[in-house]
């Protein structure tokens, strides 16, 4: 991957700004918490594993700015602190999975001095940025079985290393299919409103020297009538426990067009993007956004400023559109309310 997206310097949060890429690569130091939301919130950190590893980093990074004398009241402030990171943004189940992992952590811990719960916490968020490493190049591994030498698949938002803290998960499988030396053709969706994949997913392809075209969302459907789409991947942001997973708006879309022309349609998603929880994908809570996301483009207004505007930033494809998900834990196939329930003996 072209840049290290995320982690941990000097006692703070280290981050590429993505709002302003590929323009510009601009790194950020964060060394507090509002400042951390408002990154998650404007997407300068974005995609649900990299919004998960900031969630974890934040909860370190607010065990550290405490002040409190005694653990009751250090967890008191965390608690706080990891509430107020969990209001950003919430769709990415990766945040809240990260934020109780923190939280348990530092509540199994109580009995500690408070220099050693600030520890061990920094320590387990740096684990959940190493782990998040080691899944991306499993999933890359899993998912490249997939891909065959010649094939033109489509992408859609961003699922890359500036999702993660590696190599990405839909993006991963392609950069793999690369390095083993198949013949890869890569479609990128624009991904309206915020172009993450004109702007992230186009930056990360050319980087690894793939064949890359750009196309705008709305021509997916004819690219598909001629025949040439081999394959699609993307990411997820939450998956329910029987399959439906929630993606960047305009992945439903692409799901059917797949199904009407017979196109493999492959979700990429490390285990912490699944709420097992939840049933169906209907419970997954859909984050919508500022009006004026829609109104401009690269905040230039280009429709009238006071048009109604519906903007959602994720939609759910129904499990029976997904031909596979891709995990570190293996592949995983319809039914999916049957199959992973094996994932979860895995876990
Ligand atoms: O709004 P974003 O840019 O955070 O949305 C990101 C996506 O929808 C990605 O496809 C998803 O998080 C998978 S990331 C590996």
């Amino acid at each position: 991957m072209p840049v290290e997206t995320i982690a941990w310097k000097n006692s703070r949060i280290r981050y590429i700004d993505q709002t302003l890429l590929p323009g510009r690569v601009k790194f950020v130091d964060c060394a507090s918490v509002p400042k951390l939301w408002r990154a998650i919130k404007r997407l300068e950190i974005r995609g649900a594993p990299a919004i998960g590893i900031a969630g974890a980093l934040g909860a370190a990074l607010a065990a550290n700015n405490s002040k409190a004398k005694d653990s009751r009241a250090l967890i008191r402030d965390l608690r706080r602190d990891i509430k107020y990171l969990a209001s950003s943004r919430p769709t990415a189940v990766n945040l809240f999975w990260a934020l109780a992992k923190m939280e348990c952590a530092a509540e199994e811990n109580v009995y500690k001095p408070v220099a050693a719960i600030k520890k061990l916490l920094l320590n387990e968020a740096l684990k959940i940025l190493a782990d998040d490493k080691r899944s991306c190049r499993t999933m890359a591994r899993y998912g490249a079985g997939l891909v065959a030498g010649g094939d033109t698949i489509l992408t859609h938002c961003n699922a890359g290393g500036l999702a993660t803290a590696d190599y990405g998960t839909a993006l991963g499988v392609l950069f793999e299919s690369k390095r083993l030396g198949k013949r890869i053709k890569v479609y990128a969706d624009e991904t309206r409103p915020l172009l993450q994949g004109a702007r992230l997913t186009a930056w990360e392809l050319l980087h690894e020297g793939i064949d890359t075209t750009l196309i705008c969302d709305n021509m997916a459907a004819s690219l598909m009538a001629k025949g040439k789409v081999d394959k699609i991947f993307v990411g997820a942001d939450r998956i329910a426990a029987n399959g439906d997973a929630a993606n960047k708006i305009g992945t439903y879309s692409l799901a059917v067009l797949a199904k009407h022309h017979g196109v493999p349609f492959y979700v990429v998603a490390p285990v912490s993007t699944f709420d097992l929880n939840l049933k169906t994908g209907r419970d997954i809570p859909i984050e919508e956004r500022d009006a004026n996301e829609v109104r401009t483009v690269m905040g230039k207004m280009v429709a009238p400023k006071n048009v109604k505007v519906y903007n959602p930033a994720f939609d759910v494809t129904p499990n029976e559109l997904i031909t596979a998900i891709v995990t570190e834990k293996g592949i995983f196939r319809a039914p999916y309310a049957r199959s992973l329930k094996r994932l979860v003996k895995r876990l």
